[in-house]
């Protein structure tokens, strides 16, 4: 006797819900979630980012009572980014440089806090410092030059580290600044500092929020193109990537995250390290755009796009839902 319709077998697993959850091949948990913050100048300051809805700036106070919060859901990781005031901006983006500056008082101040209970990811790139908005230093022309940026980055890495982050996270694409910022930290005392390389990081439209976020929006003249990866290349994302882990990374990461889940996976099954994704601002202002509308449940939307991240193989996600989604799921 023939069997009829054999591919609806597969649905006797779906029937239930304890079926659906025996079966699940991807778990999501706050675990897997790095929560990026924006640090501002003042105290008990919230400043809501208006293109990022729910997202605020907060003082140091702010960013340790979030720290808290975070370890309280479960999330073990989180990502710092400053909004310098302007007037300590310049050409060169000195600020970057001041061991004293909002990213290093943030981090002490978590530290002092909560001591080792929650990781810290510092982000390395001139842009939240400089008066025109690029990631590194610039010719007369504009172009953002390789080497000399690099010898100002793994300044910025070892003050970082001082301050007492776990995780240096280069987000400006030089090349080469990976083993340059290792080797410091080597010699500097600080072996067990990890790196977390952007390595396929694009230039792309979806990172306008962040620049408002952070003030760079306004300065910037022109683009990052001459950095950045185009968005449609994949081979030389897995070159940058394979560059990136010979200069010593410990992990990767793609972004933004959810168009380019096709590098994740290609990253992943090539060279099978720790590869993360991170679910930029553009992104995420999507995702509210399209709860706010109607068009979507903000509750669904979230948990989809994030275990979507799993499935394609990421270890973990930025994501500015990472406190809402860890709620969700219990944290
Ligand atoms: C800059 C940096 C950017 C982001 C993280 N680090 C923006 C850019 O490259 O212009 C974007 C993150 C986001 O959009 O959420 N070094």
């Amino acid at each position: 006797m023939t069997v009829a319709y054999p591919a609806l077998r597969l649905r006797r697993t779906r029937a239930t819900a304890w079926s659906r959850a025996l079966h699940r091949e991807t778990q999501l948990s706050p675990t897997d979630l790095i929560w990026p913050l924006f640090v501002t100048e003042g105290s008990e300051a919230e400043e809501p980012v208006g293109s990022l809805p729910g997202v605020s700036r907060w003082s140091v106070d702010g960013i340790v009572a979030r720290a808290r919060e975070a370890i309280g859901l479960g999330i073990p990781c989180l990502a710092l980014f400053p909004n310098t005031p302007p007037e300590r901006r310049d050409e060169r983006g000195n600020e970057a440089l001041n061991p004293d500056n909002l990213m290093c008082r943030a981090v002490r101040a978590i530290r002092d806090a909560v001591g080792s209970d929650i990781g810290v990811l510092t982000d390395i790139a001139l842009d939240p410092y400089t008066s025109h908005g690029q990631d590194g230093l610039i010719d007369a022309a504009g172009y953002v030059l390789n080497d000399a940026t690099v010898e100002v980055l793994v300044v910025q890495a070892l003050n970082q580290a001082a301050a007492g982050a776990d995780i240096i996270a280069p987000s400006d694409m030089m090349d080469g600044r990976i083993g340059a910022i290792r080797a410091a930290l080597e010699q500097g005392g600080h072996a067990n500092v990890q790196i977390m390389s952007y390595a396929a990081k694009y230039a792309s439209a979806f990172y306008g929020p962040f620049r408002d976020a952070v003030g760079s929006r306004g300065l910037l003249k022109g683009d990052k193109q001459t950095y950045q990866m185009d968005p449609a290349n994949a081979e030389e994302a897995l070159r940058e990537v394979a560059l990136d882990l010979a200069e010593g990374a410990d992990s990767v990461m793609v972004k933004p995250g959810l168009p380019y889940l096709d590098i994740v996976r290609r990253v992943k099954e090539r060279f099978e390290v720790p590869v993360f994704a991170y679910q930029v601002s553009g992104e995420y202002a999507m995702l509210e755009a399209a709860a706010a509308a109607g068009a979507g449940d903000r509750e669904a939307l979230v948990l989809e796009t994030l275990t979507a991240f799993k499935r394609a193989g990421c270890s973990g996600v930025l994501t500015y839902h990472a406190a809402y989604a860890a709620r969700l799921l219990g944290g």
